[in-house]
């Protein structure tokens, strides 16, 4: 920490805004995620891309998401051509179902899709297979969660209403933001990549270790967005508490990892673990539904 003067140590003075326009967004027409995600993280794509040009390539890069969501960076990435493999890993067994079911029962999932009416009805039957869903993979509740994170109000799979309200007496109706067509389309090119794209259901920082066992450093980019300090369980699981934000930071500290980013809400814990490190302002859309702007923290 430094300290100016006497009085209260001040974390974080020095930090500047990163200047995304120097990184510009990587075009993903085709490659978007089929996922609507709060927090999510395509707009990051162009500054990605920059870190993964840095790595030697002989044998072409790897990516890595130990807390995927909607993998929206990493889906561009690959179907740009800057990753050969993506390694993504989500805690939450109704995220990990929903592209597990997307990778390998591709075909029984658009056919669900095409069958299935986006009524309030389905959106009831959808939140119980969600509130009666294990600890393991099932078709049937990645199809659920899929279906909830596309109509209702803030893609939160979790703990938001359906577009439009119980009622559905508003301008917007529950099938606002389900754009079949399209989402089929993400779904079909998503199958295409499924040889490409290792997927997982662990916690982040044991994956982080197996990954740093398994992949060769030099040519490997983690692109580590863990849930946010304050905002994290409103939004989605948040599996991570003080000591495991710590955990990880001493993991990413060891350099264990050789390459990685990583994104934080801007928060005093966060400015303090990583200390030292190379640290700037993002300005990032905060909420699917509001376009309010704040800052997060991005950190290498
Ligand atoms: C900030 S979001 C990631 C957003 C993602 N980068 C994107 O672009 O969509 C954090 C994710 O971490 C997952 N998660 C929460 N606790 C976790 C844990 N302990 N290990 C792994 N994933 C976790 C949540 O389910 C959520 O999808």
């Amino acid at each position: 920490m430094k300290k100016l003067g006497i009085g209260q140590p001040i974390v974080g003075t020095e930090i500047q805004h990163i200047n995304l326009d120097a990184y510009p967004r990587l075009s993903s027409v085709g490659y978007f995620s089929p996922l609507r995600y709060p927090g999510g993280k395509g707009f990051l794509t162009g500054y990605l891309a920059s870190a993964i040009e840095a790595l030697p390539s002989e044998n072409g890069a790897s990516y890595v998401e130990p807390y995927c969501g909607g993998a929206g960076a990493a889906l561009a990435l690959l179907g740009q051509g800057k990753v050969d493999r993506v390694y993504l890993n989500d805690r939450d067994v109704r995220v990990y179902s929903i592209w597990r079911a997307m990778l390998q029962e591709n075909q029984r999932f658009l056919e669900v899709l095409k069958a299935t009416p986006v009524t309030l009805k389905t959106w009831r039957e959808s939140r119980e297979v969600l509130e009666d869903a294990g600890d393991s993979y099932s078709f049937e509740v990645g199809f659920a969660a899929y279906f909830i994170n596309r109509t209702s109000r803030s893609g939160i799979i979790f703990g938001s209403g359906p577009i439009g309200g119980y009622k559905q007496q508003g301008n917007w109706k529950i099938d606002a933001r389900y754009y079949k067509e399209t989402m089929e389309r993400r779904i079909q090119w998503l199958g295409s990549q499924s040889r490409k794209i290792a997927l997982s259901n662990e916690d982040g920082l044991p994956f982080l270790r197996r990954c740093t066992k398994q992949l060769d450093g030099a040519s490997t980019l983690y692109f580590v967005d863990p849930p946010y300090v304050q905002a994290g369980s409103r939004l989605y699981l948040n599996a991570m508490n003080d000591k495991l934000h710590r955990d990880l930071a001493t993991f990413l500290k060891s350099d264990a990892c050789k390459h990685w980013v990583l994104t934080y809400d801007n928060d005093p814990l966060i400015r303090e673990l990583y200390d030292g490190r190379k640290m700037s302002y993002l300005s990032v859309n905060y909420s699917l539904r509001k376009t309010r702007k704040e800052n997060e923290l991005l950190v290498r």
